[in-house]
């Protein structure tokens, strides 16, 4: 019998195409599933020099049962990391069916296929989106998960829910759902990293194509917050320590028979970062002036959250291996790379 795969959804995206590198550097044998609707060929590429080798990926969208039934039989799949999701959330406002179609509808179908082939081993990628914004800081897996603030935002806690759901009622499911802060970075080869199409709606992305003379400025939104500096703070995370995370996350799956399970964990760096101090981290390391403005506030913009990872720290084994300024240096590598 050969080795189990592992499936990865989504698996050109950015999250997904990072641990599809850490899988393999951890002894996994990883198989994509992408329809490419927000990634692009050159990931495939990128991983080929990064790993020497071809990955397996099948261009399919995770809606498609059928398409699900052929992989989980044809690859001999042992378990899922489930990326594949639209993630922009100005987006999911304007098309919301479109949003809850996709997100749900693929979670649904996985786990109808997963349950039909007798496959148990689940990752969820879920997000800090869920704790809204918290009111204490850092912000623990026990802190109340509020009503969402997006589209994008309610498929995260209902998809959340729907996986308690199914291992409440028993079914053979052990699942660990991965609550991300922001996951900024590239791999340090610079064969991989964020592929935005289009505008950028995250901050580092738009930070290295202004640097990079491709946006002529970037605007912080807003800089009367109540925080130290007034900008927004957040929990910047390596892609690749996140990446690391789910391997991490695969290996503490109960082994023992336990077939129900469900757990859930932050992964975050725990570092509370403002806007500002990541565009003055990020002048640094890339040795210029930066050009920005301050604007007005981005509606949905929460103050404050960071992680507290230690559950994640003493449960997984993981840990953070990479610093801001090393996320920013790969970032900037990268962007470099695909000019
Ligand atoms: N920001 C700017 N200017 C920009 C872009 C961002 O000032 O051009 C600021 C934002 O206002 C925010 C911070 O930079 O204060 C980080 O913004 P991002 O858009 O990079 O990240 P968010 O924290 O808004 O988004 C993250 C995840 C999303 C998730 C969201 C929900 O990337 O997937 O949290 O909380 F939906």
């Amino acid at each position: 019998m050969p080795t189990p795969s592992i499936l990865v959804t989504g698996g050109a995206g950015f999250i997904g195409s990072h641990t599809i590198v850490a899988l393999t550097e951890a002894g996994y044998r990883p198989v994509i599933l992408d329809d490419f609707s927000n990634s692009r060929q050159r990931v495939l590429d990128g991983l080929r020099q990064i790993l020497g080798h071809e990955v397996p990926c099948y261009v399919q969208d995770c809606n498609d049962r059928t398409a699900l039934l052929d992989i989980f039989q044809r690859e001999n799949i042992g378990g899922v990391i489930h990326f594949a999701a639209f993630k922009a959330v100005g987006e999911s406002m304007d098309e919301p069916l479109r949003y809850y179609r996709n997100n749900l509808g693929s979670l649904l179908t996985l786990l109808e296929v997963m349950l039909e082939t007798g496959v148990s081993n689940l990752i969820f990628s879920s997000s800090c989106t869920v704790y809204g914004e918290p009111e204490v800081l850092p912000v623990t897996e026990t802190a109340p998960v509020l009503p969402a603030t997006s589209v994008y935002g309610n498929t995260k806690q209902v998809g959340e829910e729907i996986l308690r759901d199914v291992v409440a009622a028993g079914k053979p499911l052990r699942v660990i759902s991965l609550r991300y802060f922001n996951p900024v970075g590239a791999h340090p080869s610079a064969h991989i990293g964020e592929l935005p199409l289009g505008a950028p709606n995250n901050l580092v992305p738009f930070i290295t194509q202004t640097a990079a003379g491709l946006r002529a400025q970037i605007t912080i939104f807003g800089d009367d917050y109540p925080t130290p500096d007034g900008t927004c703070i957040r929990d910047y995370i390596h892609v690749m320590d996140l990446a690391e995370a789910h391997v991490a996350a695969l290996r503490t799956l109960p082994q023992d028979g336990t077939t129900s399970h469900y757990d859930v964990f932050n992964v975050g760096a725990g570092q509370g970062i403002s806007v500002l101090e990541v565009v003055r981290a990020f002048e640094e390391v890339a040795g210029q002036k930066l050009n920005y403005r301050i604007g007005p506030r981005r509606a949905g913009d929460v103050v404050a959250v960071y992680a507290d990872a230690t559950k994640a720290h003493e449960r997984l084994g993981w840990a953070t291996k990479r610093s801001l300024r090393e996320a920013l240096a790969d970032a900037w590598r990268w962007e470099k790379a695909l000019l």
